[in-house]
């Protein structure tokens, strides 16, 4: 089992801005990842549907023998982790907005959120706010337009620029000096939202690196870190392979990759 792949998997492209700080941590973890972007976006979809959706993957991904599955799309993670932990017998890491370390964080006591409708929506996210930021003034943002966006391959375009602004200007008028990004594909426009947010010194927020931290330790717990050094990256898509293709060799280039379309 330790020498078995990590499966990853989010309503699209999203969740490679979590694969991006796994293979940082675990360079010699095999990773297969699955981007839904055939189904993409998540974001408006019922929780039964992503519940179906992600059954469907995941049992994809038993086919293949993952140790451990990550759910890389809060939207996914709040809508499904809870079922697929009473019906799967491996582990599951899920997102969690990263509420805490700006509640932490803030000086002004105003913190920006991020996210789509169903993380909203989700109890999730409210029992997290809850718990970490009952004193906290939190701005919450949908950010409408960011996903369709990345899964298009278009982050730092004038056009992606004004998305952002359009979403982001509101939150800097409202004093937030904390940005918590809760939805996997929001890191991919960083540099947008940083070129939006420059004169506002907001601190922008990713729990990715967090994630990857908590898939060591689940690993380590279980003893199942794998002690081979042949890793093997494989993606499957349920939509067009060239964003996730553009944005994989972004991340990691000069690297030999499978690719496949695949239905669910
Ligand atoms: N990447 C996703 C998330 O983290 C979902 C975006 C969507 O499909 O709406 O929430």
């Amino acid at each position: 089992m330790k020498n078995n792949p990590i499966g990853i998997f989010d309503s699209g492209v999203g969740g490679l801005s979590v694969w991006k700080e796994i293979i940082k941590l675990l360079p010699t973890e095999s990773i297969l990842y699955f981007a839904d972007s055939g189904n993409c976006p998540y974001g408006n979809k019922t929780e039964d549907e992503i519940i179906n959706l992600s059954k469907k993957i995941v049992d994809f991904f038993i086919t293949k023998g993952v140790k451990l599955v990550v759910v890389a799309c809060n939207t996914a993670t709040a809508a499904a982790i809870d079922f697929l932990r009473s019906n799967y017998d491996i582990p599951f890491v899920g997102m969690e907005p990263a509420v805490k370390p700006a509640a932490v964080n803030t000086k002004k006591g105003i913190v920006g959120v991020l996210a789509t409708e169903g993380t909203f929506n989700g109890r999730l996210f409210n029992n997290t706010t809850e718990k970490w930021a009952s004193d906290i003034q939190i701005e919450i943002q949908v950010g409408k337009g960011f996903v369709e966006l990345v899964e298009n391959g278009e982050l730092d375009s004038d056009k992606a620029k004004s998305i952002v602004e359009k979403v982001v200007r509101p939150m800097l008028d409202r004093g937030i000096d904390q940005l918590v990004l809760a939805c996997t594909h929001y890191p991919f426009l960083c540099e947008s939202i940083k070129s939006v947010s420059e004169e506002s010194n907001i601190e922008i927020i990713n729990p990715a690196p967090a994630v990857a931290k908590q898939v060591q330790n689940i690993l380590e717990e279980q003893n199942r870190l794998t002690d081979e050094f042949n890793i093997l990256y494989e993606f499957y898509t349920s939509g067009k392979i060239k964003t996730l293709k553009f944005l994989v060799n972004k991340i990691l280039p000069n690297e030999k990759y499978l690719f496949q379309k695949m239905k669910l």
